[in-house]
């Protein structure tokens, strides 16, 4: 069932836009280069040579690369200029895709995610930005009564599709649409990136969870852990980006602990390594198969093939993710 009305529909559209846009940082125009992101992952790469984890031979290999990566500069083209999007519009474009592609990040997610909610007992579970219901459908399948939220109706019209016997309903994670103490169970699985303060949206949870419910939460880790990396979308023919805020291990911490979470558990899945495998086709890198396209917003997964090793160096060991599952404390 999907119910994209509520009492109070505007509250949460106007959160987002205040939230994207009020603040300064990160909410501005943005210039994304291919030759900066290059030569920033050589600078990784360099830095962590510096500490010792590599030699000579490498670092010489790498100033080679970034004398040819600077000649090479006019094959790459000029930078992009992109503005800011709302996850609105943002996720208004990718739901028709999110479902299809190769998503790294989902597959180092998913396994953690499920093996917590396989030891919890089924309840009422809502799945608070839910997409397009992959967890809610899993939820579903665990014999959980299901609740998704979502402020984009097309990521939500293909939860409903997905999950018939859940509820599903557009509203914000600022503002859920639920009484107090109504659930068992909260899943917010790698939405919290866009949110800019953690704070707020972890109280709305524990304000709907039972005492002694759980709280599940998967969240990215940026590019290169706290080095967050702006969704750029196609939205009308023209390019935008979604904001994102990549957090420290304490952030979530601060903010869960004085709400009366307790923290049952915590992974932080790393990128496999290699990342880049230029002799295999099927390197999780290889998708999306798009070229970088001069003068667009700078395709990294189709840049990483220019300087593989630099890449490699530059990821290795970072998390992709973070994963907790705190438990409200029982009243
Ligand atoms: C990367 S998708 C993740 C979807 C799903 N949880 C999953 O893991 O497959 C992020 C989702 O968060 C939603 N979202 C972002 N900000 C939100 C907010 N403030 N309130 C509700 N949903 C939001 C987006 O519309 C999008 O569907």
């Amino acid at each position: 069932m999907l119910a994209t009305e509520r009492s109070r529909p505007e509250a949460p559209i106007r959160n987002t836009l205040t939230l994207v846009f009020g603040l300064p940082y990160r909410a501005g125009v943005i210039y994304q280069h291919p030759l900066a992101f290059l030569l920033g992952l050589e600078g990784i790469a360099l830095l962590r040579a510096f500490a010792g984890d590599h030699g000579r031979e490498f670092v010489d290999a790498r100033l080679a690369e970034v004398r040819a990566l600077l000649e090479a500069g006019s094959e790459l083209g000029d930078g992009a200029t992109v503005g800011p999007i709302t996850t609105v519009d943002g996720y208004r474009e990718w739901a028709q895709l999110y479902d299809q592609q190769a998503n790294q990040l989902i597959d180092l997610e998913q396994p953690a995610v499920r093996e917590i909610l396989d030891g919890l007992t089924p309840g009422t579970a809502l799945d608070a930005a839910c997409g397009t219901g992959r967890h809610a459908s899993y939820l579903a399948s665990l014999g959980h009564d299901v609740i998704g939220v979502d402020t984009s109706a097309q990521m939500l019209a293909k939860a409903a599709a997905k999950v018939r016997e859940g509820r599903f309903v557009l509203a914000d994670l600022h503002d859920l649409p639920l009484p107090d103490d109504h659930v068992d169970l909260v899943v917010c699985a790698l939405a919290l990136t866009h949110v800019p303060d953690l704070e707020p949206v972890l109280a709305e949870f524990v304000r709907v969870l039972r005492p002694g419910g759980h709280l599940v939460i998967s969240d990215s880790r940026g590019l290169l852990a706290d080095l967050g990396l702006p969704l750029v979308q196609t939205v009308d023919g023209d390019f935008g980006y979604m904001p994102t805020w990549s957090r420290h291990t304490s952030d979530y911490l601060q903010a869960a602990l004085p709400l009366g979470l307790v923290v049952r558990r915590c992974e932080e899945p790393r990128r496999p390594y290699p990342l880049v495998d230029d002799n295999d086709e099927r390197s999780v890198d290889a998708d999306p198969p798009l070229a970088h396209v001069p003068g667009s917003p700078p395709n990294i997964w189709a840049l990483h093939r220019w300087c593989t090793d630099a890449a490699n160096a530059a990821y290795r060991g970072v998390p992709a993710a973070i994963i907790w599952h705190f438990q409200l404390a029982a009243s």
